[in-house]
């Protein structure tokens, strides 16, 4: 008899922020307020989406794939973990892994105070999440703890922890690896589809993270992805990144992987995954699910403005106030040390870059992208600034909407072609636009809803080159040495004002670097 394909629900980084550590004061502020997460919020964030995933009918399985709680307090679990019991009471059966913000490091915020809070230990987690997983499992694994579940006839969930892998990174240790290799060879030899889920993402969900963001992948997660790709599990559920995506490689013995991953659902976009396995057909098809439970306010816009915000109030601070921006440049991990001593350099670029307007982008790049002012005249007025923001924000909302023919691609490839041929006449061998580019248009899967093939390599559209490439480089080099020659005389005059320039700056801020 075939096996019925099976739907299942998977959320993320729930990062459950009870209102009882603090939502307001300069402390509060410095540490969230300008986070991707939207904490203070959190709370009727995560309870209007448990309403809403209690009353969905189509499935009875709920995967939350770590980082249940902000930063490991042990209330917040408590709490968590009643809400947990509600959708259990529901009729969900509920699988959970916990993950690194779940243990170690909570606090409280009163005004200017930051105060630890009793936090679960890691050892602690493994009774507090006993009933959601483990208490069901097949297969138990007593250093990671992870577990296996059978979740129904023919569908087999391997819930992961990468926590640790015994040398100081998330992932897996030899002797982890080498119990999921056991439970993969039992699972196939019961003809079981498999239906795994890890915290830490295998596949960079774009290049630009894979280059910012390298030391948040899993640990070994090279390896990892290929040994899985081999061993016939063909996609993984992750978190962590916070981001929606959907991202393939092929390993080296030609099969297909994917890592699926499931954004946070307290920041924008605040989704989660409805998604059904079909053993029978070997398809994963996924879609993206929002809350729609009414609240006493606007939880869609809410998480926007709190993005949109962030990245705008950075930009903006760094163009008009040192002390202001490194204060917020803390969201974006840059240490106030650093953005104090460095911030007034900044300033100059930063206030460019707030008046800059795509029409001008669009004269310098004319040569390449062959538009005429009539081409564009409806974004001519657009900032940068805002472009920008909406190329981060597709960053983590998933599918990017300027294909290679609308002008705002052509704009912005024209100027990475700029770039990218200075760069050549430099030297360079690394080029902007492969980095950019998946921001900019979804050339592969669509990152919210998808049907994957589990049986081999998706068919990817193919688009025409529309930009020209650009032979602006050696100009914009000869203009540059000229220039050089030119001030050389000058020079001795530019460097002492730099070093005034960084004293003036270190007597203004002593007393801030110094803290
Ligand atoms: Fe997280
Ligand atoms: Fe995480």
């Amino acid at each position: 008899m075939p096996t019925k394909p099976l739907h299942f629900i998977v959320i993320s980084d729930t990062h459950y922020y009870s209102k009882r550590l603090g939502t307001e004061g300069r402390a509060y502020e410095l540490d969230n307020q300008k986070s991707q997460k939207l904490l203070a919020r959190a709370e009727e964030a995560l309870r209007a989406a448990f309403a809403q995933i209690a009353k969905d009918g189509r499935s009875d399985i709920v995967l939350l794939s770590g980082d249940v709680v902000n930063n490991g307090e042990m209330f917040c679990h408590e709490e968590i973990i009643a809400l947990l019991r509600e959708l259990q009471e529901a009729g969900k059966r509920v699988f959970v892994i916990t993950a690194t913000h779940d243990y170690d490091e909570g606090h409280i915020y009163e005004g200017d105070k930051k105060i630890q809070t009793p936090s679960a230990k890691r050892e602690d987690l493994r009774e507090l999440y006993y009933e959601f997983g483990p208490a069901q499992s097949l297969a138990y694994h007593e250093e990671s703890y992870s577990y296996v579940a059978q979740l129904a006839e023919g569908y087999r969930l391997f819930a992961l922890n990468d926590d640790k892998n015994g040398e100081g990174r998330s992932g897996f240790s030899r002797e982890a690896i080498a119990w999921i290799k056991e439970q993969i060879d039992d699972a196939q030899a019961n003809n079981q589809m498999i239906i795994p889920m890890t915290h830490h993402p295998v596949i960079a969900p774009s290049p630009f993270y894979a280059m910012i963001g390298k030391g948040d992948m899993m640990g070994g997660h090279e390896t990892f992805r290929e040994q899985l790709a081999d061993w016939g599990i063909s996609f993984l559920f992750t978190g962590h990144t916070h981001i929606q995506d959907i991202s393939f490689i092929v390993s080296e013995q030609g099969n297909v992987f994917y890592d699926v991953s499931t954004p946070s659902l307290v920041g924008y976009p605040g989704t989660y995954r409805h998604a059904i396995a079909d053993k029978n057909a070997n398809t994963l098809a996924i879609t993206a699910e929002h809350i729609t439970e009414p609240l006493d306010f606007d939880l869609q816009e809410a998480f926007e403005s709190q993005f949109f915000g962030m990245v705008r109030d950075v930009i903006t601070a760094a163009a008009t106030s040192v002390p202001r921006f490194s204060e917020m440049a803390r969201a974006f991990s840059i240490k106030p040390r650093m953005s104090l001593r460095f911030g007034w350099l900044l300033k100059p670029l930063a206030k460019w870059l707030t008046r800059l307007k795509i029409g001008k982008i669009a004269k310098w790049t004319k040569a390449e992208t062959g538009l005429r002012p009539e081409d564009y005249s409806h974004i001519k007025e657009d900032t940068v600034v805002d472009f920008i923001i909406s190329l981060v924000m597709r960053l983590f909302g998933g599918d990017a909407p300027y294909t290679p023919d609308t002008p705002q691609y052509k704009i912005a490839i024209g100027l990475l072609h700029i770039l990218d041929s200075l760069l050549k006449i430099c030297g360079v061998k690394f080029k902007v636009r492969p980095l950019v580019e998946p921001l900019l248009y979804n050339a592969g899967i669509c990152d919210a809803e998808a049907v994957l093939d589990l049986s081999g390599p998706p068919v990817l559209p193919e688009f025409e080159e529309t930009v020209r490439e650009s032979r602006k480089g050696p100009w914009i080099l000869a203009v540059a040495v000229l220039l050089l020659i030119i001030l050389l005389p000058l020079i001795p005059v530019i460097a002492l004002c730099v070093c005034i320039g960084f004293l003036v700056n270190e007597l203004r801020f002593w007393r801030k670097i110094r803290n």
